[in-house]
């Protein structure tokens, strides 16, 4: 049995493989690494102006989208639709991760932030919701990858791009649009 560590989350996984995803932050497979070769690479990173205005907004979309996938899996749970509650759990799970990530590189300041959300009654407006959110979530990454100059705020933008846009592919396969297809 092996164990790999999220380089990206730091949350470790216990399995006789690697992971495609890190099951926690959903990374790409090359940021799990054997534990022994872990190194904590938020030690000792000093932010720049620019990537510490970056994070905290990070953390204000990482919240917000935590909570409308949240209310989301609580108001397809009424519907009886037990798939659709378990998909928008799991991206509520994943968000709350990435947010824990922001909140590691703010360290001692972080803002006091309470954000709540209420989504919609049925699930093709919450993929639809989900779907605005992500390819938000996405260009604010890539914008915020380019303007970095520390390596590991890069790194971690970049990993988020990655993760948040195979939460696009997962929401246009729910709503049956073609990849690179526009939405209307
Ligand atoms: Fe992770
Ligand atoms: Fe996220």
């Amino acid at each position: 049995m092996n164990v790999y560590r999220c380089i990206i989350c730091g949350d470790s996984f216990i399995g006789s493989v690697r992971p495609s995803n890190c099951p926690f932050c959903g990374a790409h497979e090359q940021y799990m690494v054997k534990i022994e070769k872990w190194q904590d690479l938020n030690e000792g990173l000093e932010l720049t102006d620019v990537t510490r205005t970056n994070v905290e907004k990070a953390l204000e979309i990482e919240l917000s989208n935590a909570a409308f996938y949240e209310s989301a899996a609580e108001k397809v749970a009424i519907e009886g639709e037990d798939e659709a509650r378990s998909i928008f759990r799991a991206l509520f799970k994943v968000e709350s991760e990435h947010a824990s990530v922001f909140k590691k590189f703010l360290k001692n300041a972080v803002p006091e932030v309470d954000i709540k959300e209420v989504a919609f009654d049925n699930i093709k407006d919450n993929f639809k919701e989900s779907l605005r959110r992500e390819e938000i979530a996405t260009k604010f990454y890539q914008a915020a990858h380019d303007q970095a100059t520390e390596t590991r705020a890069k790194q971690v933008f970049k990993a988020l791009v990655e993760v948040e846009s195979d939460h696009i592919a997962l929401d246009k396969e729910h709503l049956g649009i073609e990849e690179n297809q526009p939405v209307s």
